[in-house]
């Protein structure tokens, strides 16, 4: 029991260390440009020109299906692949300072 709960603990932790390693920005420039400059697909807000209060609510509106245009599916999948962490770190960063 005990033994088990272990490496329970362990996967988990092995868990969420990859899950946060894997978020790389390399997978969002193709549609939002190198400095989030760009209109995604002609859709999205200039994310860059949204402070970090709007990308944060707006990350984690797709996750939780509450934020979101035509394309939300779109960034449905992206915004899964981000911690809270990545979340804040990346609003903190690109949002309008
Ligand atoms: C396949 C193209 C594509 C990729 C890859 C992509 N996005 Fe998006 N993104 C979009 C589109 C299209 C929208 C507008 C969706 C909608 O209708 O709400 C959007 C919206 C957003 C918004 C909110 C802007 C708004 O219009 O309210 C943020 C913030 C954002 N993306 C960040 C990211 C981040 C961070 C990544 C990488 C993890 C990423 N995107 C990857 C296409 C993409």
């Amino acid at each position: 029991m005990i033994k088990q709960s272990i490496i329970t603990i362990a996967t988990l932790g092995l868990l969420s260390v990859t899950a946060s390693a894997e978020f790389s920005e390399a997978g969002c420039i193709g549609c939002h440009g190198a400095n989030f400059e760009k209109a995604a697909m002609g859709k999205s807000k200039i994310v860059k020109d949204m402070t970090a209060e709007e990308i944060i609510t707006s990350l984690n509106g797709y996750k939780d299906g509450t934020y979101g245009g035509p394309m939300k599916a779109i960034m449905k999948g992206q915004a899964n692949s981000m911690s809270e962490d990545d979340i804040k770190a990346f609003a903190e960063k690109h949002g309008k300072k």
